[in-house]
């Protein structure tokens, strides 16, 4: 992955879960795509992210994959990919990686520093993922800022270094404020990503499904929605149902006409086949 830190333009960084949304962001110009698991609470319905299984993320790896010829993808590790030790951490990296992914983000958490270690040792480009941590929420938790104190803001300044210093590429920062992200992003030389986390980072990252408006519900604070799918897609099934039951839908030019010579002679193999 291009990680050049200084003198580049900021990254973006947007999610996608399947092929066709995966070419719509390369069409659309984005650095990198990250299949996060995110996917669990977005698409798949489950309560929170921790939830969502090692194939389960590997399936939406390859979809994305189909549909990304030059951008680098970034798989997120699920939080049950992480097993109990570094090796079955590497174990599940190796899968995601035969499924075609760049580059591995490891959320903070229990070994997570030595399953990056492990990864680096095998070649594996790995990112590490800071302040609010979805997979330590239980489902039902609301998610909130992190390291507004400032002994939880220091505990995030040295994860992070630990992170690059274990061979991290860049490390991802989700919602802390800005005065903290900036010192981070000072500090390290790989890239920060940030989402939630104020303008100060070398990239920015939102789930693609937030900012096309394709969501139910509120919103996250930082979440800026340049579009209103969830309102478009439902009013145009809303009007599909009303022209179906009134017999608008569907018309003549959504059907495949018969040429009339060959209407004629099925007429006539019926009439045939129905004499006694
Ligand atoms: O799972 C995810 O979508 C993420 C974010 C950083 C967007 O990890």
């Amino acid at each position: 992955m291009d990680q050049k830190k200084h003198g580049h333009a900021p990254w973006v960084v947007v999610t996608a879960y399947d092929a066709p949304t995966a070419s719509l962001l390369e069409r659309s110009g984005v650095d990198w795509v990250l299949v996060g698991d995110s996917v669990a609470t977005v698409l798949l319905g489950y309560a929170a992210t921790s939830e969502v299984t090692l194939d389960e993320m590997t399936h939406h790896v390859r979809a994305v994959r189909r549909g990304l010829r030059t951008r680098p993808l970034i798989a997120d590790m699920p939080l049950c990919g992480m097993g109990r030790s570094a090796a079955e951490g590497l174990e599940s990296a190796l899968q995601l990686k035969r499924a075609d992914a760049d580059a591995i983000k490891i959320e903070n958490g229990p070994h997570a520093l030595e399953v990056v270690r492990a990864c680096v040792a095998e070649g594996i480009e790995c990112l590490g993922h800071v302040g609010l941590t979805p997979q330590a929420l239980v489902p039902g938790e609301s998610p909130k800022a992190r390291g507004r104190s400032a002994d939880e803001a220091a505990e995030i300044i040295e994860q992070a270094i630990a992170f690059e210093k274990a061979g991290a590429c860049a490390v991802v920062i989700e919602c802390v404020p800005a005065e903290v992200s900036r010192r981070i992003t000072a500090m390290l030389k790989v890239p920060t990503i940030g989402i939630g986390s104020g303008a100060f980072c070398d990239g920015q990252v939102l789930v693609y499904q937030d900012l096309v408006g394709a969501t139910s519900g509120p919103s996250p604070r930082f979440v800026k929605r340049y579009a209103d799918l969830s309102s478009s897609a439902g009013d145009a099934v809303g009007r599909f149902a009303a022209d179906v039951r009134a017999g608008r839908y569907p018309a003549i030019e959504h059907t495949y006409p018969m040429p009339p010579a060959e209407l004629e002679r099925l007429e006539e193999k019926l009439d045939r086949s129905a004499r006694p």
